[in-house]
């Protein structure tokens, strides 16, 4: 997927530029912590900057934190489509995907009635697409070797069978990984999440968890994960990966580290014949297949409130809140149980019925439900709704993927649950999403999040969900194909 293609200067020459420019620093900070010599908390301690941030007290790392996240602001890549169109993506242009242009070819053709260059038109150009094929046929061939690193960083492929380097991973990610604007909440992946979601999928393959370490103190600083997916984009069934986990060190920022693993995986993948990827992100690259949004139903507002997550707009009370998002005590569909290794083969015959009807939805062999439906305390949980007869009519499943309250005086995390599928036939859907929320709440969850994929529509707004501000721009690699609408997507890219 991710191939390089001629870049004008390649991504790691800037990495390398970037890092000498910061080792410049370095040196010039070092010949001043000479001269006061009393200021010895750099100078007795370990000389890894990586080892210094972690020799501080929590608290003291948790301020530098916050002022890193208050400075990144503004930086990044842009987060609206109008953002986008005055980017310039060094990168992403390089890469066969479509391009954002300025416009689309109506406003072209009124505001520039002059002769130009077709160069100078095509940039302009929004691409609207309207056929499906891949974007590169003819992909070079792929290199045998690494991209190279600067000296001080090596890859590393990560054995997570390895509790250690299991350890290491949620590690980086938990520091470093995405967290509110506001620097309040970070997910919290757990071990046992990260091997559900990343790791051990059917066909997975350990060289692509793609990790770079520190070379001196091989402290892990990036990383990067894809896993075999075939998706049926329209009529099209496609062995691709969904890459996912892209994560640089928050000090290692702004150097174009993501582009050389972007680049590494896609070698990775090619390697193994795979051209095309499914990738998402809040981020708004180029060019999105389609956007989503989360929406969010309240089943803890007190905390929700107090953790900011919520905020009490100008007529609405705390007390008015909890009226509103009360749930009733019990679930009201008869049959209603855990799915079991025995409702593997009938919940796969629903999906796949199910799945039918969008234009972008995975296609799951029986291995794959058994992987990726089956209940795990703390990661995945399915529902069935059993009839009298015995037979299973319906389902429902959602993922569990807590977050870490930062900074705050009295909680210390936010316990969300997000809709994966829900399929409903014999049971009315409202009925069988409000179950849904009063089995979560029972069982300590404090918000429910769905995406306005699918049919989830249907129940958001009759069951109280409230639109979050995150949009979800899902993408494909090397694959292009007509934009579509969220309710026609059938996965969600966790
Ligand atoms: C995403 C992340 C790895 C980007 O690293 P960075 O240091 O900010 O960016 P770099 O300087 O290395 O690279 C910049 C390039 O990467 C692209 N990029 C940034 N975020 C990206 C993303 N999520 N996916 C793909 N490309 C991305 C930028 O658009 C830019 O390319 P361009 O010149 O074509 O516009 C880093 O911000 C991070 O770890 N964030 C927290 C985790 C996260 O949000 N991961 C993505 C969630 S899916």
């Amino acid at each position: 997927m991710f191939t390089s293609l001629a870049a004008p200067m390649p991504e790691n020459t800037f990495m390398a530029k970037h890092l000498e420019e910061n080792k410049g620093a370095e040196g010039k900070k070092k010949k001043k912590t000479k001269k006061h010599k009393d200021q010895t908390w750099a100078k007795e301690g370990p000389q890894d900057p990586f080892e210094m941030l972690d020799s501080l007290p929590e608290e003291k790392q948790q301020e530098i934190q916050k002022a890193l996240h208050l400075f990144s602001f503004g930086q990044g890549p842009p987060k609206s489509l109008l953002e986008a169109q005055k980017h310039t993506y060094r990168f992403w242009d390089t890469q066969p995907v479509p391009k954002i242009g300025m416009m689309d070819s109506a406003q072209l053709e009124t505001t520039l009635p002059v002769c130009i260059s077709t160069n100078v038109i095509h940039s302009l150009l929004d691409e609207k697409v309207t056929s499906y094929g891949p974007i590169k046929t003819e992909m070079p061939s792929v290199r045998e070797e690494s991209y190279s690193l600067p000296q001080e960083f090596i890859w590393d492929t990560l054995d997570l069978d390895n509790q250690k380097q299991l350890r290491e991973l949620c590690d980086l990610l938990n520091e470093n990984y995405t967290e509110e604007d506001d620097n309040t909440l970070r997910l919290h992946y757990s071990p046992q999440f990260l091997l559900w979601r990343a790791l051990c999928p059917p066909g997975g393959q350990s060289q692509w968890h793609c990790g770079v370490r520190v070379n001196s103190s091989q402290k892990l600083v990036g990383f990067i994960s894809a896993i075999p997916a075939t998706m049926k984009v329209f009529d099209i069934e496609l062995k691709m990966v969904e890459v996912n986990f892209l994560c640089v060190h928050k000090k290692l920022r702004s150097k174009r580290v993501a582009p050389v693993l972007i680049k590494e995986i896609t070698r990775r993948v090619r390697q193994q014949g795979i051209s095309q990827a499914v990738y998402s992100t809040s981020a708004v690259l180029p060019k999105p297949i389609a956007t989503c949004r989360y929406w969010h139903r309240s089943l803890n507002p007190r905390k929700l409130i107090e953790l900011n997550f919520f905020s009490l707009t100008h007529n609405m009370t705390l007390q008015r809140a909890l009226k509103l998002n009360r749930l009733p005590e019990t679930t009201k569909t008869t049959g209603l149980r855990p799915m079991t290794v025995q409702d593997v083969q009938v919940v796969q015959a629903l999906l796949k019925e199910h799945l039918k009807a969008f234009h972008l939805s995975p296609v799951l062999t029986l291995e794959d439900v058994e992987h990726w439906l089956l209940p795990q305390d703390g990661v995945i949980d399915t529902y069935v709704v059993e009839s009298m007869t015995g037979t299973v009519t319906d389902m429902v499943s959602f993922y569990t993927l807590p977050s870490t309250a930062l900074n705050h005086p009295v909680h210390k995390d936010l316990k969300a649950a997000c809709v994966l599928y829900c399929i409903s036939k014999a049971t009315p859907l409202l009925q069988l999403m409000e179950d849904t929320l009063i089995i979560c709440k029972a069982r300590g969850f404090d918000v429910f999040s769905a995406m306005d994929v699918m049919d989830n529509k249907a129940f958001l707004e009759p069951l109280k969900f409230r639109m979050g501000e995150v949009h979800k721009q899902y993408y494909l690699y090397n694959w292009r194909c007509p934009e579509i609408s969220s309710d026609k997507v059938g996965v969600v890219l966790k």
